[in-house]
């Protein structure tokens, strides 16, 4: 498998995919957004978007399977599988907010091969591949430096299911609001994650996440110098639903706190 043709192949396909949910959102229709779950939205645009990617990337390698959020192909089986979000953001999206963003990785079991996340307003590519670093529109990136818990930009998800996290993130708030040097909730976490491989958050948290959200940040973190975990500090986490992203400097103390609030989490 030549994975630096591959890497290559899919920026191109991500920036393409991006352009196009730029030109969509010039007329977008809210009346055809869907509800998948209470306040778990889709668009036409997610699907349209998806459905090319998954076109494209299954002409690249006829072998690999597909996990996509909007349901596109088979999981289980395949030695190679893309892990693909042709929309994450989807709600900042629909109220033309930002940052929203393409996602797209490729799976070797349990190994990231290669991550491309294409930040769609400020016309931003991250990638990595698991043999180069990381990169940001063509220039290496890093994790920040910073160590000290009370100095640093950590950004929350709150998962769309309140009533089985609501206890857990305010109680993260009420620790965190005003011993940290802020808190944000941006709403796309692919591109999140990458602003952490970039150096200008030092942490993501988030109790109830996709595959799709994580795959591709999981290895442009890495390659950047960082660290994602599940709550319990495993980095075998590209399964798991409560996932923890950081610069590596603030993983242990951060950790602590979430382990004193994750009783409160009502999992499914
Ligand atoms: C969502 C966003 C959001 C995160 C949610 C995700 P989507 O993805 O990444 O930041 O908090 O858990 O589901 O639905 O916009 O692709």
């Amino acid at each position: 498998m030549d994975l630096d043709f591959l890497t290559e192949e899919v920026k191109k396909l991500a920036r393409q995919t991006g352009e196009f949910l730029k030109k969509e959102r010039l007329s977008f229709d809210r009346s055809r957004v869907e509800q998948k779950a209470a306040h778990d939205y889709v668009s036409y645009v997610d699907k349209t978007s998806e459905k090319h990617i998954v076109e494209r990337l299954h002409e690249l390698l006829p072998e690999a399977g597909f996990i996509a959020e909007e349901g596109s192909g088979s999981l289980e089986e395949q030695e190679y599988c893309w892990v693909v979000d042709p929309l994450d953001g989807t709600s900042n999206y629909i109220h033309d907010c930002m940052p929203y963003c393409v996602s797209i990785a490729l799976r070797n079991r349990e190994e990231i091969l290669l991550g491309v996340v294409y930040e769609c307003g400020r016309e931003e590519l991250f990638w990595a591949n698991k043999d180069s670093r990381a990169y940001l529109n063509g220039k290496e990136i890093y994790v920040s430096d910073q160590s000290v818990l009370d100095q640093s930009f950590i950004e929350l998800g709150f998962p769309y299911k309140a009533e089985n996290y609501r206890s857990f993130a305010l109680g993260l708030i009420q620790d965190l609001y005003g011993h940290v040097g802020g808190l944000r909730l941006m709403g796309a976490a692919a591109a999140e994650i990458c602003y952490i491989a970039a150096g200008r958050f030092e942490a993501r948290v988030e109790a109830f996440i996709g595959p799709w959200d994580i795959a591709a940040g999981y290895i442009i973190l890495k390659q950047a110098g960082g660290k994602m975990t599940g709550f319990d500090g495993n980095p075998d986490c590209l399964g798991a639903k409560e996932v923890f992203a950081s610069n590596g400097k603030v993983h242990e103390d951060l950790l602590k706190v979430l382990q004193r609030h994750k009783k409160l989490l009502k999992n499914e």
